[in-house]
C-alpha cells in the first residue's frame, strides 16, 4: 500500500480512540481543575478578569465588557497599560532581569544570541528612541519586513512601548505584497534588513525590500538591520538608515512605555481572504495581551522557568501571539530559530530541544508529517526527556501524524494540544486544556472556558453530532479582532453577516471553516468553506493567485482551487486559459509560476499549472471549483451533466500531471 492511500484511509478511521493526560503532566499543570468551564460560563464576561490579572495595569478598567454597539465589541474599558512594560520592564523591576527572554538559534549552527531581559529591555528602549528620532508618533504605523532575527521582537516592542501600531509583513512574502500592505496602512516607517540565511547561502532581502518600496505611494523611512555582515553589502540612500548606527547613536537611552488605552491597536496584521485585497487584521493592547497571556498559561502551560519553543515565523499571527506577546509577557524563555528544520540536516530542531533543554513545543501538521516522512531514526538520536507538552495549529491534523508526534517526540508522556484558531482570533479557541481534558487525535477539543463556539447548518441551528456543519462563535471574547483596518464595512460582511440576526441584536462570528461536533462537545475541524487554501498552514486567497496569473501576458482566464498534497496539506492547482495567439506551453508556465511569485511569495507557487480552451461552467456561468478540486484530487468525478460545458471535463482531467 502506498504512503498516501494508507494516510487516506486512516484519516477515515472511525473516532473513538482517546488518550489520558499524562499523570507528570497533571501533577505540574497550570490549570488542572476542570470545574474552570462552569466557573467561567456562570461568571461570563467577568471570567475573563482572569486573564486580565496576568498583566500589570497602570490604571484598571472599568467595565470588563461593552457591547452597547455590537460587533464592535470593547474590553476592559477605561483601562491603561503598555505591552513593552507587560513584557520587559515588570519583570526586571521583579528582579528577573538577568534571567533570559529570548534564545536565538541561527541558521548557521555556531551562531547563537542570548538575550536576557535586561538585555532585550535596554535595546528596546535604544531602538524605541531611535524610532522617536526618526519621527515615529503615537499611532503611525510601523511596517516590518524581516526573518527570524532577533531585531524583529526587538522593533515589535519597541513599537508598544511608544504606541506605534506595527504591521509585520512575513519575509517570504514578494516586494508587491510588501507594496500592497504599505500603501493599504499608508505606513510611512519600514524595518527590514540585507539579507538572512537559507540553506547555507546568503539570501538578499534587501533587494526586495527595495522594489517594494518603490511601488509605494508615499515617502518611507527605512532602518536596515546588518543581518549579514561581509556576505552581503548594499548602500543605503539618503531615507535608510543601518540599525547599528541607530542604536550606538542611542546608547542608553531611556524611554518610559506610553500609557495605551486598552483598546488602542497594539498593531495590524494582514490575512487572505476570498477577495483579492488581503484584510487588514487590528488587534488591541488591553484584549489582545490578556487573551495570549492567559492562553499560554492555560494551554501552553508557560512558566517563567520553561525554555519554550514555537517554531512558528513571527511574520504570521502564531508568532505574535505564541512566540512573542504571551511567553514575554508570562516572562519565559522563549527560542527563536532562523534556519528550516532539514538543514544542516533533519535532526535540526531535535539538536535544538536537546541543546536547550526545550520544554514545550508548538508546531504545525505540515512540519509533523515532513518528520514522519524523513523517519523516525532523526529524534530517536537525541535526548527529548526535557519535553513537557506539545501543541499543533494551522490546518487539521491526521490521526496518523497526531500519534506519530505523540510517541516519537513526546514518548506517550506530553499531552499534545490541537489548537483551532485564526488571524483574527488573536489567540486559541479551540483546544483541550492540557491539565483536564482526555484527548483525541483529530480532534481539537471542546471550546476553550469562556468561548462559545458551536457547529450549525446553513440556517444557524445546531447540528447533530456526527455531522459536518459550519464552526459558529456566538460570544465576543478579548483576544478577537476588532475590525478591519478602516473598513468597518467589510468587518461586518466578512465575519458577522452570514449567521448574526440584526433584528435581535444577537451578533454572530464566522470564521469561515467547516466542522464537526462529537457527543461529548469535542470538536473536528473540516477546513476553510470560503475561496481560502491552506498552504502548509498558511492561508492563500485563491483570488489574489488567479488575479496575479492574468496578469501575466498570454493568459486570457484563470481558476485556482486547493488540492490534496501529503507534506503541505493543500496545494495550489491553476487552471488557465491562453489568449488567441498564445501557446500552453512549459515558457509560460514558468512565467505564470514567476507571476505568482513576484506577485504574492513563493508559499503561493502552483503545484500544477494546467492548461485548458475552456474552464467548466454551470449554465449560468459560474465556475465549478469543485469539480476542479476532485480533478486535481484525481478523484472520481460524478454528475457533470449540470455543466454547459461537460465535454472539457474529460479533456482537463486527462492534463493533471501531465508536466
Ligand atoms: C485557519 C486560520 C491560527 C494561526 C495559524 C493560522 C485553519 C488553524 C487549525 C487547527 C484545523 C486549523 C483554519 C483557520 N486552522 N488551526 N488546529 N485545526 N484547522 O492562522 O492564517 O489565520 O488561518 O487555519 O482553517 O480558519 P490563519
Amino acid at each position: 500500500m502506498s504512503e498516501e492511500s494508507e494516510g487516506e484511509l486512516e484519516a477515515r478511521l472511525p473516532e473513538g480512540e482517546s488518550f489520558e493526560p499524562p499523570e507528570s503532566f497533571v501533577e505540574q499543570a497550570n490549570v488542572t481543575d476542570e470545574a474552570i468551564y462552569e466557573e467561567f460560563e456562570e461568571n461570563w464576561p467577568d471570567c475573563w478578569e482572569r486573564a486580565a490579572d496576568l498583566l500589570d495595569w497602570e490604571a484598571s478598567y472599568d467595565q470588563v465588557l461593552d457591547d452597547s454597539d455590537a460587533p464592535f465589541y470593547e474590553w476592559f474599558v477605561d483601562g491603561k497599560l503598555n505591552a513593552s512594560y507587560n513584557c520587559l520592564d515588570r519583570h526586571v523591576e521583579d528582579g528577573r532581569g538577568d534571567e533570559v527572554a529570548i534564545e536565538w538559534v541561527g541558521e548557521p549552527t555556531e551562531e547563537t544570541r542570548t538575550y536576557t531581559y535586561q538585555e532585550l529591555l535596554d535595546e528596546v528602549e535604544e531602538f524605541a528612541a531611535a524610532l522617536r528620532d526618526l519621527g515615529v508618533e503615537e499611532d503611525d504605523v510601523v511596517t516590518m519586513y524581516m526573518p527570524m532575527i532577533p531585531e524583529l521582537p526587538v522593533a515589535m516592542l519597541a513599537c508598544a512601548r511608544i504606541g506605534a501600531p506595527h504591521s509585520v509583513v512575513f519575509a517570504g512574502f514578494s516586494a508587491d505584497a510588501l507594496a500592497t500592505r504599505m500603501n493599504s496602512a499608508e505606513s510611512e516607517y519600514l524595518v527590514t534588513c540585507d539579507g538572512y540565511y537559507r540553506r547555507g547561502d546568503p539570501l538578499d532581502h534587501k533587494d526586495k525590500a527595495d522594489e517594494g518600496l518603490s511601488g509605494v505611494e508615499h515617502g518611507v523611512d527605512t532602518v536596515v538591520v546588518d543581518r549579514l555582515g561581509d556576505e552581503l553589502d548594499h548602500d543605503l540612500d539618503d531615507e535608510q538608515h543601518d540599525y547599528d548606527d541607530l542604536i550606538d547613536e542611542h546608547a542608553g537611552a531611556s524611554v518610559d512605555p506610553v500609557t495605551r488605552d486598552a483598546e488602542d491597536m497594539l498593531f495590524l496584521m494582514y490575512t487572505s481572504g476570498t477577495t483579492g485585497k488581503p484584510k487588514g487584521v487590528k488587534h488591541t493592547t488591553g484584549g489582545y495581551l490578556s487573551y495570549v497571556s492567559w492562553t499560554s498559561h492555560a494551554v501552553l502551560d508557560i512558566k517563567p522557568e520553561d525554555t519554550y519553543w514555537c517554531s512558528a515565523d513571527i511574520g504570521w499571527i502564531t508568532g505574535h501571539s505564541y512566540i512573542v506577546y504571551g511567553p514575554l509577557a508570562l516572562g519565559t524563555s522563549t527560542v527563536m530559530y532562523e534556519g528550516t528544520p532539514d538543514y544542516p540536516d533533519k535532526d535540526r530542531l531535535w539538536e535544538i530541544v536537546e541543546d536547550y533543554d526545550v520544554t514545550q513545543l508548538y508546531t504545525a501538521p505540515t512540519a509533523i508529517r515532513a518528520f514522519m516522512k524523513w523517519g523516525e531514526e532523526y529524534p530517536a538520536q537525541h535526548d527529548l526527556s526535557s519535553l513537557r507538552l506539545l501543541g499543533t495549529v494551522g490546518e487539521p491534523i491526521n490521526p496518523r501524524a497526531w500519534k506519530w508526534y505523540y510517541k516519537h517526540i513526546g514518548d506517550e508522556s506530553c499531552p499534545v494540544v490541537d489548537t483551532w484558531w485564526q488571524t483574527e482570533t488573536g489567540g486559541m479557541m479551540v483546544t483541550t486544556l492540557p491539565g483536564v481534558n482526555e484527548m483525541k487525535p483529530g480532534s481539537a477539543g471542546p471550546p476553550l472556558p469562556g468561548i462559545s463556539a458551536n457547529v450549525v447548518d446553513m440556517s444557524g441551528d445546531d447540528v447533530e453530532p456526527g455531522e459536518a456543519g459550519y464552526l459558529t462563535v456566538d460570544k465576543p471574547w478579548p483576544g478577537m479582532l476588532r475590525t478591519l483596518y478602516r473598513n468597518d464595512e467589510r468587518f461586518i460582511e466578512e465575519y458577522w453577516q452570514e449567521y448574526s440576526d440584526e433584528g435581535t441584536d444577537e451578533w454572530v462570528y464566522f470564521p469561515e471553516d467547516g466542522a464537526k461536533i462529537d457527543d461529548d462537545g469535542y470538536i473536528t475541524v473540516l477546513g476553510r468553506v470560503d475561496d481560502v487554501i491552506n498552504v502548509s498552514g498558511h492561508r492563500l486567497g485563491t483570488m489574489e493567485v488567479e488575479s496575479a496569473i492574468v496578469g501575466v501576458e498570454g493568459v486570457a482566464e484563470a481558476a485556482v482551487v486547493g488540492g490534496n498534497h501529503d507534506i503541505k496539506g493543500e496545494a495550489v492547482y491553476a487552471y488557465a486559459i491562453t489568449e488567441d495567439g498564445y501557446e500552453g506551453d512549459d515558457d509560460l508556465r514558468e512565467r505564470i509560476v514567476e507571476g505568482v511569485e513576484d506577485a504574492i511569495g513563493p508559499i503561493a507557487r502552483p503545484e500544477e499549472v494546467i492548461f485548458s480552451p475552456e474552464l467548466p461552467k454551470t449554465r449560468s456561468g459560474k465556475i465549478m471549483r469543485r469539480l476542479l478540486e476532485d480533478i486535481a484530487n484525481g478523484e472520481e468525478l460524478g454528475n457533470t451533466s449540470t455543466l454547459r460545458n461537460p465535454e472539457i471535463v474529460d479533456d482537463i482531467a486527462g492534463k493533471v500531471g501531465e508536466d
